[in-house]
């Protein structure tokens, strides 16, 4: 069992926990994951790794209640454990010193696990450039930690209550705008948002990563669940990925797959809920 030694309603619906797992913690590198069941019932859930403390072994998840299982998730408590706890999974991000200039975006919840990434792309020595991107100010998270790793922060909100007003285009717009030369982009949050990143960047020949999240079912490469089509391969998300070339993904299939089990997720939630 895993236990929750921290929980935080960030804005509602969005969690921050801390759950203890000395041996996924031990492991864990930047843009890595996880898959969780809460329960015996519970389904599997994938959460990339929003920070891990080897010390006191334990992994950060940041997580927003979009279904039932998330649900039954936000309805733990500090104190009570989680079942089954799964990690470190996927491929660690590739770091190294002299990348450069790199320009860390995140969007939503996707600040989250651009964290980790951006925080080692600043330790190994490079330039972070970060933009959040939130619909309002109210429920941007991870500010903060953003910027105490990052060169520079700049925010966008879709009502322009902070920063500047539109979305993370807008804001690497005004990066490129000024001459910024950008070696690497890296992109998390909703897979329209990295869409439009990398047609953004394409153009400018900017290398652009994207982190996927696609349904999952075990994490492991076994039920092609997560596959994902990359340029002329079909990869899975959970062994290839999650990180793969923003201007390779096939993001209209990505996102209509994703869309394929929503009468089966309002069923689930309606179940729960009554
Ligand atoms: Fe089953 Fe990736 S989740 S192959």
């Amino acid at each position: 069992m895993f236990k929750i030694l921290k929980k935080q309603e960030l804005s509602p619906g969005i969690f921050h926990y801390d759950i203890e797992a000395p041996r996924v913690a031990k492991k864990a590198r930047a843009g890595q994951f996880i898959v969780l069941r809460v329960n015996e019932e519970g389904e599997r859930i994938p959460l990339t790794i929003a920070d891990f403390d080897r010390e006191a072994g334990t992994i950060t998840l940041i997580f927003q209640v979009v279904g039932a299982s998330t649900q039954l998730l936000a309805s733990k408590n500090e104190g009570e454990s989680i079942l089954d706890f799964v990690g470190p999974l996927g491929q660690p991000s590739e770091i190294s010193e002299n990348m450069g200039t790199i320009v860390c975006i995140g969007g939503g919840i996707g600040v989250a696990p651009v964290y980790p990434i951006a925080r080692a792309m600043h330790e190994a020595g490079n330039k972070v450039i970060s933009i959040l991107g939130a619909k309002t100010r109210d429920i941007l998270i991870f500010e903060d930690r953003m910027r105490a790793i990052s060169d520079e922060v700049l925010i966008a909100t879709d009502d322009g209550s902070y920063g500047v007003k539109g979305f993370v285009t807008t804001a690497l717009q005004q990066l490129v705008d000024r001459g910024e030369k950008i070696d690497q982009v890296t992109a998390i949050g909703p897979g329209v948002m990295m869409r439009s990143v990398a047609e953004a960047t394409r153009p400018l020949g900017i290398k652009t990563i994207v982190s996927l999240n696609p349904v999952m079912v075990d994490g492991t490469g076994m039920c092609g669940g997560c596959r994902v089509q990359v340029g002329d391969e079909m990869k899975f998300a959970c062994v290839d990925g999650p990180e793969f070339d923003g201007h390779l993904v096939d993001f209209d299939s990505l996102m209509s797959r994703s869309r394929m089990f929503r009468p089966q997720e309002a069923q689930a939630r309606d179940h729960i809920c009554n």
